[in-house]
């Protein structure tokens, strides 16, 4: 079977800065792939790379074999890629559930007004609450999308993602600003997501990645220096001397 998703050579330029210069991985069907490095590393762009928000200048994106170079976003998400982004976005005004089950009714190519008219429980709402159950904010369903907590609202985040059934999930930073607990959680949260989707994560927690993960890549200064499990990266004297020693100790 075809990767979930390779990407090769790849490189971006903001000016004379090289963001993103020959990077390349491969996220094979099922695995939680993190992607770590030390902010300024490169991340966030090879994300937006391979979403379809930037334009690499060079390289190619693979999923599932399919050359999507470059594809718009709204080419990608019913290719099957679907992102969350370092800062949450969800619909205010609307509730947890209306939030997952609109994403769940574009990607049926049914609009807001459309649904908002229909009175009964839709199929949309069903699936919509299977997912929040999954990722445990069920009980939150009716609440104002606003009035949820930082940590529920990236998990929202997460749920409206997954409402537009990824066959890959990228997931840039979702424990940013949250605790220890709520990391921990999360953390759980995508080892259940990766039984219906491959993951690729952004993630500085350590810990967490070393402990989730399936296959870690390693960048810094826009460049990969290391690609393995986590224990291989772990141990990687490479990966200790650029980033793993740099790091507060707590994070190890
Ligand atoms: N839109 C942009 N314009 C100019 N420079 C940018 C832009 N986006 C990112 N950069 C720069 O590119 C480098 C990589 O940034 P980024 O991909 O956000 O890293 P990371 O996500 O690993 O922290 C940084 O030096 C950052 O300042
Ligand atoms: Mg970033």
């Amino acid at each position: 079977m075809a990767d979930a998703l390779v990407v090769e050579e790849l490189s971006k330029s903001f000016g004379a800065l090289r963001a993103v210069d020959g990077v390349g991985f491969a996220v094979k069907d099922g695995d939680v792939h993190s992607l770590i490095g030390p902010n300024g590393a490169g991340k966030t762009t090879v994300f937006n790379c391979i979403s379809g928000f930037l334009r690499p200048a060079e390289g190619r994106v693979l999923l599932r074999g399919e050359d999507v170079t470059a594809w718009p976003p709204h080419r990608l998400i019913p290719a099957g890629l679907a992102r969350t982004f370092q800062i949450t976005k969800v619909f205010g005004d609307l509730t947890v559930l209306e939030n997952v089950a609109l994403a769940a009714r574009s990607r049926l190519g049914q609009n807001l007004r459309m649904w908002r008219r229909a009175s009964k429980v839709t199929s949309a709402n069903v699936e919509a609450l299977e997912i929040l159950e999954m990722l445990g904010l069920a009980e939150n369903a009716s609440a104002n999308a606003d009035h949820l907590a930082h940590g529920d609202k990236r998990i929202l985040e997460i749920a409206i993602a997954l409402a537009l059934r990824p066959r890959l999930l990228m997931l840039d930073e979702p424990t940013a600003g949250m605790s220890a607990g709520e990391t921990e959680h999360i953390g759980k949260l995508v080892r259940r997501i990766a039984a219906r989707t491959s993951v690729l994560l952004v993630e500085h927690d350590m810990e967490m990645v070393l402990g989730i993960s399936d296959q870690v890549t390693v960048m810094t200064q826009g460049r990969v220096i290391a690609s393995g499990t986590p224990d291989a990266i772990s141990r990687d004297t490479n990966v200790q001397d650029a980033y793993l020693g740099a790091l507060d100790a707590r994070n190890l």
